[in-house]
């Protein structure tokens, strides 16, 4: 209530009604002053019953996400945020118990708006939290930055996305990830789209961070290996939406076959302007534009378009995830929540067996992890990439993506064939190796 309502009631009012309101009001006061001094105590904690134990101490252990929960990548920083929330909230749920403490994990989630320079800041904001492990970051270009943080503090931090190499070429026992590399993801895509569209020259755009540079590079040794030209390398940034003047350069030239380096929110822009253009050639993207974003941005012209993903595809993992996800989320996985929910799970599983929440105790047993995750089996190699992680090709198909082959051990296996046979079928040395892969399916009708 306001003071000028306050006045026109009192004025309203009568002396009667003030000399109540004075009464009750003294009341109040006294009623408060008692509680205030804390005259009556509080009634003593129920004594344990006989035969029942006292209940566990409850110890709060934090966890970190960091991902971009704003721009124009939020949706991907979001998705995988929801996995380490599941993963969380279903640990606190069953109740997990460690050192003889009950565990209750806290998440703090942070927004690095996938800039490079605000890797470090978060990374430095969950030191200063204390947390006891990290999933993230999303960007190779913000992961590899704030890597350097968490390997000073000792925190061991585990990326379900950032695919460039150099996250883990740098020597930090810390720092993992769930996804495969872009020296795998590159020559998948890349033979893949040799094998299929047999192109004679390709374009290779890139959005000049460390995860499009670095793919684009991996893509273009492979295809010159294949004897394919490559024209030379046209870029923009992760915030260019307007790609009409590289495009118009480009189209002069002819290529058979795009390839782009970069996230959704680029390369849906890119993809539409190509066919506004009249560019007929098939567009590739790795998983940064891997999405089903890339309709929205594209509208029709995303039909056709071939990308892969560091991982199997989300509808591969498995069936108590996907319903859990859904019911907790009201919504599908994007891309790499399946990937965050395990690393989530995988810092648990590390601290269960060390039986410590430390990082320096818990690490060790992280780093010779062998655990049955959603997205199948992980175990980490030396240097904290993760062992024969798959790769998936898919294609934009009536508006959803299509998952057409699994790259595992160097052998290709048709998506289908995967599903019937399982991780056995795709290790099987009938399948032929990916620089030789055979089409999956004639692509060459409907050619773009
Ligand atoms: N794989 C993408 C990256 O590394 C998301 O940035």
């Amino acid at each position: 209530m306001n003071y000028r309502v306050a006045t026109n009631i009192y004025l309203r009012e009568g002396v009667m009604n003030r000399t109540r309101a004075l009464a009750t009001g003294l009341l109040l006061a006294g009623a408060l002053l008692t509680q205030g001094c804390g005259k009556e105590a509080p009634p003593p904690p129920p004594a344990p019953k006989a035969g029942i134990p006292p209940p566990l101490p409850e110890i709060v252990v934090k966890i970190g996400h960091a991902g971009p929960l704003t721009g124009g990548i939020a949706h991907l920083g979001k998705d995988n945020e929801n996995g380490v929330r599941l993963a969380l909230d279903e640990a606190n749920a069953k109740g997990i118990t460690i050192d003889g403490k009950k565990i209750k994990f806290e998440l703090i989630g942070e927004d690095d708006e996938a800039k490079p320079d605000k890797g470090p800041i978060v990374a430095q904001k969950f030191v200063d939290a204390k947390v006891a492990g990290v999933v993230g970051h999303l960007n190779s270009g913000v992961s590899i930055p704030a890597s350097s943080v968490y390997n000073q503090a000792g925190i061991p931090v585990i990326s379900g996305a950032a695919t460039n190499p150099m996250l883990t070429e740098q020597g930090f026992k810390v720092a993992f990830r769930t996804v495969g590399r872009d020296d795998q993801q590159g020559p998948a895509v890349a033979s893949y789209l040799a094998a299929e569209f047999k192109p004679k020259t390709v374009a290779v755009i890139d959005d000049a961070t460390a995860y499009g540079s670095g793919l684009a590079n991996e893509v273009e040794r492979t295809l010159k290996a294949a004897g394919i030209k490559v024209l030379p390398r046209e870029k923009g940034t992760d915030q260019t939406r307007d790609w009409k003047a590289v495009l118009t350069k480009i189209r002069g030239k002819k290529p058979d076959a795009i390839f782009y380096g970069g996230m959704d929110a680029t390369g849906g822009p890119l993809l539409k302007q190509g066919r506004e253009l009249g560019i007929n050639v098939v567009f590739s993207f790795g998983d940064g534009a891997c999405t089903e974003e890339m309709n929205k941005l594209a509208g029709d012209a995303a039909e056709g378009l071939i990308c892969s993903q560091a991982g199997l595809p989300v509808q591969a993992a498995n069936k108590r995830f996907l319903d859990a996800y859904k019911a907790k989320f009201n919504a599908d996985p994007i891309l790499y929540s399946p990937f965050t929910y395990d690393a989530a799970n995988l810092l648990i599983e590390a601290m269960k067996k060390a039986n410590s929440v430390e990082p320096a105790k818990y690490l060790p047993e992280l780093a010779k992890i062998s655990y049955e995750g959603a997205t199948g089996k992980i175990e980490f190699d030396e240097k904290g990439d993760r062992k024969d992680a798959e790769m998936t090709i898919f294609t934009m198909k009536a508006g959803k993506l299509e998952p057409l082959a699994i790259i595992k051990s160097g052998k290709t296996i048709k998506y289908e064939d995967f599903v019937k046979g399982g991780a056995a079928a795709a290790a099987s040395p009938a399948a032929p190796a990916p620089a030789a892969a055979a089409p999956v399916e004639d692509k060459k009708g409907d050619k773009k």
